[in-house]
């Protein structure tokens, strides 16, 4: 951290007192308010965490404004463009874009980590088969840390490396597992001679009756929607595998709260409410009920959202969102589904919010989940998967900054405070009196 002089807090009669001000490599300063309590007495008070920063972090960086994201300094157009999803994740975890031999080291050893211990299909089983694959793939995850016991010491970097392979080896074993649950067909047990999201597709979509050779394109789509979802800086289930790692736990459990964090429609549920949310458009009149539909979203009493729309930090595009949308027509063209009423309907809709005052006043834009249900839709991935593809891309952001945090010499357990306005203390009365 750079030094920035001093921020001066006045407050009660007359009393101030000053904090020291920091900066980072690019964005907003900090004001390190560490000392306030011991100093003052007072808490800070910032429900939603809109004017706190958790962390340092040298990961991920986001310009709201400008609507630019960044890992680890790389452009997400030109991470999209020029790199696959494993070349991404050796960014995220180790700080730099693999070379030749680097990738290939990589790849090879997540390729020998997709299996998962047989005992997993056993726990599946008691699942009902219409649960939910987020509530499965919860359970799953925080099951695997019953089969490691040989490598859980979070103090160990040995143990730390191991358990991130791990961890993005075996999502896609999973997340395809929890599919084929919910379907009662087999699972499919990962093949080494093929791509590391090639073989995702195929543990989907395959059964034992035929052989399934996957269409190159589709496989390109999805490794870049990967790549798309892949961190965030300090989302909600970002951060939540921050606090929950924090109290030294493993990092199986920790990725688990991510998962189930990830799961609420106001975060990484909104793809799935996304398309809902077309789907019922569509089946009531489509175009032709936009204006209706926005109205009921601009009215404050109907509690109805424009899902796909709005994000904490961007006040811009979110570039995700473009780059999804590119990735949406490929798909479509690629399949032959360039007039899907959906994709259309969705453009529509983004057109007409666009030019509505509600929207741009409130600096409303599309963001990663508004066109991410359509290309998955048009992948053959039913909605309820949605969640679940985003946490098995989402995986390798929360445990490189769970394992920015645990190797972080400053990080402690998180012990937020609050602002109390409840009963003071008041005496139990016997149970007939009162
Ligand atoms: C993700 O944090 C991340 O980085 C998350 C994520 C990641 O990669 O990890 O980017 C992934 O979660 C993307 C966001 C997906 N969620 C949705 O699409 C759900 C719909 N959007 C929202 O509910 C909302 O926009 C949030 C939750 C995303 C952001 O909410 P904020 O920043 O807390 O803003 P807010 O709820 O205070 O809204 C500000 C105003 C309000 O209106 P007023 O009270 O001022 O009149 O904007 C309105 C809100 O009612 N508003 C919306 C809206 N989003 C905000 N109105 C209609 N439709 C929306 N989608």
């Amino acid at each position: 951290m750079e030094s920035k002089g001093k921020a001066t807090l006045t407050y009660g009669d007359g009393k101030s007192i000053e904090f020291p001000v920091f900066g980072g490599s690019v964005g907003p300063d900090v004001i390190d308010i560490r000392t306030l309590y011991g100093k003052t007495g007072m808490f800070t008070y910032d429900p939603g965490f809109l004017s706190t920063a958790s962390c340092q972090s040298k990961i991920t960086y986001i310009d709201g404004d400008k609507g630019e994201l960044l890992y680890r300094g790389y452009p997400i157009e030109q991470l999209a463009a020029n790199c696959d999803f494993l070349e991404t994740c050796h960014l995220l975890l180790y700080g730099e874009l693999p070379n030749k031999a680097q990738n290939a080291d990589f790849v090879d050893r997540v390729t020998h980590h997709t299996m998962v211990s047989e005992q997993m299909q056993f726990f599946l089983r008691g699942f009902r088969r219409d649960a939910h694959p987020m509530a499965v793939l919860t359970g799953l995850v925080g099951a695997m840390s019953a089969f490691y016991h040989d490598s859980l010491d979070i103090n160990n970097p040995q143990d730390r490396d191991i358990s991130a392979l791990r961890l993005i080896a075996k999502m896609p074993t999973l997340v395809a597992m929890s599919y084929k649950y919910s379907l009662g067909q087999p699972y499919i047990y990962p093949r080494n001679d093929l791509s590391y999201t090639a073989n995702f597709m195929r543990m989907m979509f395959a059964t034992p009756c035929e052989e399934y050779k996957p269409n190159e394109v589709l496989v390109r789509a999805l490794d870049r929607i990967f790549i798309l979802h892949a961190d965030h800086e300090q989302n909600a289930s970002t951060s939540t595998v921050r606090l929950c790692g924090s109290s030294g736990t493993n990092p199986f459990a920790a990725i688990a709260a991510g998962v189930a964090c990830l799961w609420g429609p106001a975060h990484g549920g909104a793809n799935e409410a996304c398309l809902n949310m077309l789907q019922d458009i569509q089946a009531q009149g489509g175009v032709a009920k936009l204006g209706e539909f926005v109205a009921k979203v601009k009215d404050p009493n109907s509690g109805v959202r424009l899902m796909g729309f709005g994000h904490r930090v961007y006040k811009n595009y979110d570039p995700r969102a473009k780059l999804m949308r590119e990735t949406c027509y490929e798909v479509l063209n690629a399949l032959g589904l360039e007039n899907d009423p959906l994709f259309k309907l969705s453009m529509a809709l983004e057109k007409v919010a666009l030019e509505d005052d509600y929207f741009v006043k409130r600096k409303l834009y599309p963001n990663v989940d508004y066109y991410s249900g359509i290309v998955q839709k048009a992948l053959g991935i039913p909605v309820s998967m949605f969640t679940g593809i985003f946490s098995l891309a989402r995986t390798v952001g929360w445990i490189a900054q769970w394992q920015e945090m645990i190797s972080d010499p400053e990080y402690k357990i998180g012990r937020p405070r609050q602002l109390f306005n409840g009963s003071t203390t008041r005496q139990v009365k016997p149970i007939d009196k009162r």
